[in-house]
């Protein structure tokens, strides 16, 4: 059940500005639950694609989604484990096929609509860090601090690289950036919730910083605001 009393700091942004790895270190810091909105997009996206179904079809992904069977397996300083119908799909998730898949799926109002109330569910007490690219604007209107990560495009296409090296994904420099501005544009422009800072958002420009330098201003700005 959601509590609408609890506090949230919404972390919106777009791929790559380091929204996930910040709120994940925020949110363990100081004890607040964690809202990867992306996540219930790609696991949308991949339950689409189990049922093979097409992930443009506004009517059988909203219907999909309000039955979407998601659970979320938090583990501290690293990804939560995701189980989609009952099957670990952590690895899967995170590959460049569901996240273009899952910007896909975003870009339908009734998917969407269909999430929102499972997002909002996140907020309990003592508080949510919620990351996504309209967790201000629209799912958290009434947030306690509202932060827009961004960072270069050279950047964010240069930490996504580091990311996949890690797990052993071998894909060049070029083709993260052609991809990054491909999602950026589909984010940006889609018609419903489009990427971009609620009026009311601190801007936060990310590319040069440590994670821990970026968590160290969002946790001022969020003692600020809770003082
Ligand atoms: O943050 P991510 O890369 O895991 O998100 C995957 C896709 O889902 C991305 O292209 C944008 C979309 N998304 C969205 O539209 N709204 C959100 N709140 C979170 C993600």
């Amino acid at each position: 059940m959601t509590d609408w009393a609890a506090p949230v700091l919404a972390v919106d942004g777009p791929g790559g500005s380091g929204k996930g790895t910040v709120c994940r270190a925020l949110a363990d810091a100081i004890g607040w639950h964690l809202l990867d909105s992306g996540a219930i997009y790609r696991a949308l996206a991949v339950a689409a694609e189990n049922r093979g179904l097409d992930v443009d079809d506004p009517c059988a992904l909203a219907d999909l989604a309000y039955r979407l069977d998601v659970v979320f397996e938090p583990a501290p300083n690293r990804h939560s484990r995701v189980f989609v119908d009952g099957a670990d799909v952590s690895m899967r998730l995170r590959s460049e096929t569901a996240g273009d898949l899952a910007s896909r799926v975003a870009a339908l109002p009734e998917a969407r609509e269909a999430l929102l109330e499972r997002q909002r569910a996140f907020r309990k007490a003592p508080g949510l860090v919620a990351d996504g690219r309209d967790m201000g604007t629209v799912v958290f209107p009434d947030a306690t601090l509202k932060v827009f990560l961004t960072a270069t495009p050279a950047e964010r296409a240069q930490r996504r690289h580091n990311q996949l090296k890690e797990q052993g994904v071998d894909v060049s420099l070029a083709h993260l950036l052609d991809e990054i501005a491909v999602r950026d544009e589909r984010d940006r422009n889609r018609a419903i919730a489009p990427l971009k800072p609620a009026t009311d958002a601190e801007l936060v420009d990310t590319t040069g910083l440590s994670v821990d330098e970026v968590v160290e201003r969002l946790l001022n700005l969020l003692q600020k605001r809770l003082s």
